[in-house]
């Protein structure tokens, strides 16, 4: 069995051959990203293997159902980069990795809210160069404070426990709320537009929808409280960058922290050190002293990574072995409440 995997950097390789042997499929790693226009490079392969940044919409499904690919295996728990309906029209199943690390992603939104507050992003250059003046380097105490969760789900629950930890109230909105859950963590569920009004930091871990997209635009920024930090760890396109941009500069927003970003496939997981940006609103947001933004990081740790190998190898020999797929995305999975 051929699969291709695309948008592989040297630690997908390092994790998938550490397993392959005990599987014995052949695998070929392509560093391109998988979209309509390189489709083509599939040929021969039974299985595609595919990322965050890959683009599997209808034409490129169209153009796998051609080549004879019968599975397309992602490796990641989105799934908003592929055309479910037209995977299902060419009976070609889909299959993801639905959680490596929760802890991972958890962990790195902590990361964020933490380096933000405190402004150690900042200090860590000022002191490297002799100024150890703390004058714009003050924070809040986390403990009292509210926490704003969108999304319940595998990654939220160890965020929100940590959170706890510190001392923080919790107020969370899901559209399928779990009410024996928040009550076993201490936790309230509320009205989006309370999430809004109330939230000192608010956090994003709901999967990217049409129901979602762009759901922090200028009028929910607007009616957030005055200085609140917001923290995405989700998909890009669930925040309309443009307004969170006016939000910055108006300061109604006290600073962001992004893992992900509208347009990122055009410059994430690459160097692109040695050339101009071209992309005007990234460059924007890189110059806020109150944003960090990172490379869709957040999953990497050692942990997930072995994960994602273990879990799509798994999948894909479910697959070729006719054996049913607990891993199978379909159109109505997005409309199912979190397991
Ligand atoms: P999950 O499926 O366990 O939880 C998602 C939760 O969002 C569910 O409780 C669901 O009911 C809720 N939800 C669905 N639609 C909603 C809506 N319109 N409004 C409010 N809540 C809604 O997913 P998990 O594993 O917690 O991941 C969340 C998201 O994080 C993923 O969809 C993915 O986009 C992103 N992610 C990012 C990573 C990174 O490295 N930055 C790594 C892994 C996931």
């Amino acid at each position: 069995m051929k699969v291709m995997l695309f948008g592989t950097q040297p630690y997908d390789q390092q994790s998938f051959e550490r397993i392959r042997k005990s599987y014995g499929f052949e695998i070929l790693y392509h560093r391109s990203h998988l979209n309509a226009k390189n489709a083509l490079l599939a040929k021969g392969a039974d299985a595609v293997c595919v990322f965050v940044n890959d683009t599997v919409d209808a034409e490129t499904v169209r153009q796998l159902a051609e080549l004879g690919v019968q599975l397309i295996a992602l490796r990641c728990a989105g799934f908003n980069n592929v055309d479910l309906h037209a995977a299902a029209r060419h009976g070609i199943p889909v299959v993801r990795v639905p959680a490596y690390s929760p802890h991972a992603v958890a962990e790195y939104a902590v990361a964020l809210i933490l380096s933000l507050n405190r402004k150690i992003h900042r200090a860590y250059w000022r002191t490297r160069d002799g100024n150890f003046s703390l004058h714009g380097l003050l924070g809040f105490d986390l403990y009292g404070k509210t926490a704003g969760i969108v999304g319940t789900g595998k990654i939220a629950r160890p965020l929100i426990h940590i959170l706890k930890g510190f001392g923080m109230e919790v107020l969370a909105y899901d559209i399928y709320p779990d009410e024996r859950y928040a009550l076993a963590e201490g936790i309230e569920y509320a009205a989006l537009e309370e999430l809004y009004r109330r939230a000192d930091i608010l956090s994003l871990h709901c999967p990217l929808t049409d129901r979602t997209r762009h759901m922090i635009d200028g009028k929910a920024i607007a009616s957030m409280k005055p200085g609140v930090m917001i923290i995405n760890t989700g998909r890009g396109q669930l925040i309309d960058t443009s307004a969170l941009i006016e939000g910055l500069k108006e300061k109604r927003i006290g600073a962001a922290g992004l893992d992900v970003y509208e347009e990122e496939a055009a410059y994430f997981y690459e160097d692109t050190s040695d050339r101009i940006m071209d992309d005007d609103v990234l460059a924007r947001l890189l110059s806020f002293n109150n944003v960090i933004l990172t490379s869709h990081q957040a999953f990497f740790t050692r942990e997930a990574i072995d994960n994602i190998a273990q879990v799509t190898m798994q999948n894909l020999n479910d697959f070729f072995e006719q054996r049913k797929l607990p891993n199978q995305v379909c159109v109505e999975t997005e409309k199912q409440p979190s397991a």
